[in-house]
């Protein structure tokens, strides 16, 4: 197994909590319980949120790091999926559901990066390895459908293609993605995800081929921009940079852009750090990492 199931370091477990990218997502239909049906390729990055547990009596969550000012603590996603786990194995007659969570929190909060489903995923994996459950992560999988949309792709960390809400999966082979150089860039705008989906036009402009993410769009691009303007200001900024491809991802304000080689996106990341004041990370596609 790979780094996707994480480490023990000195005070417990650690796991990562990946970065998600849309590569593309098309939206076709608003259904009756307010949710929409898409297709979409997920991606993940090197880039992420680290997730560490110790055992404890009591639930507990402590959240550093440069975006743990806009994590909510009550109703915090990892909590959330602490205890819907505890309550499926306590079922089970299994634990006592204790832990002291520790996050590291870098994804920057309501960008389109699945940040909070990234952490909930991550809780899920790890505390089914401190509370010694060891279930295969299709065990763990309703766990994470009821906890959002993009939970359960984050709960495998591969390049897979979504369809349903998001939470119907299937593997895509991902020699294609893996390593591609990429560059992260929000304008410091948070965009909450109901609004966008609310503002799309209705307009179903056709269906996604899984293998075909780069001829595709993000439907959503359209919404979130007459939300926030500055959206088309960061697409814009990213075409210029000599990008194979640029696009927003989920429902903004993050854009990311893919380059042939690390040096073209670093070359990249200098040029919209030395002109705006704008959140911008270089990273990579992450490599197939779990199964
Ligand atoms: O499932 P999650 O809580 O992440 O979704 C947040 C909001 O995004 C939903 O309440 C819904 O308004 C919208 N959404 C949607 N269609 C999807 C996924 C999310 O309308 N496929």
């Amino acid at each position: 197994m790979s780094n996707s199931e994480g480490g023990l370091s000195e005070d417990g477990l650690s796991e990562d909590a990946p970065a998600k990218l849309n590569l593309a997502l098309h939206v076709r239909r608003r259904r009756d319980d307010g949710y929409h049906d898409l297709e979409t390729v997920f991606a993940f990055t090197d880039f992420g949120d680290t997730l560490m547990a110790r055992p404890g009596d009591r639930l507990t969550l402590d959240v550093v790091g440069p975006f743990a000012g806009a994590v909510g603590a009550g109703d915090n996603l990892v909590l959330r999926a602490a205890r819907a786990l505890a309550a499926a194995a306590v079922d089970g007659g299994a634990i006592g559901g204790g832990a002291a969570l520790h996050l590291d929190k870098r994804i920057p909060v309501a960008a389109g990066l699945g940040g909070g489903s990234a952490d909930a995923a991550a809780a899920l994996r790890l505390l089914n390895r401190l509370w010694c459950l060891d279930w295969p992560l299709d065990r763990l999988l309703p766990i994470a459908t009821d906890l959002g949309a993009d939970v359960p792709a984050c709960l495998y960390n591969r390049t897979m293609f979504g369809t349903g809400r998001g939470e119907r999966l299937q593997a895509v082979i991902d020699e294609a993605t893996a390593g591609l150089p990429v560059l992260l860039v929000n304008p410091g705008v948070a965009v909450p995800t109901g609004p966008v989906f609310e503002a799309w036009d209705r307009l179903d402009r056709g269906p996604l081929h899984p293998d075909l993410w780069r001829d595709g769009r993000n439907d959503l691009a359209m919404p979130a921009v007459r939300l926030q303007p500055v959206i088309a200001e960061v697409l814009d900024a990213l075409s210029a940079t000599g990008a194979t491809l640029a696009r927003m991802s989920g429902s903004g304000a993050t854009c990311f852009a893919i380059y042939s080689d690390d040096a073209a996106r670093d070359r990249a990341l200098d040029e919209i750090a030395g002109r705006r004041r704008w959140w911008a990370v270089a990273t990579a596609m992450r490599a197939a990492s779990t199964e």
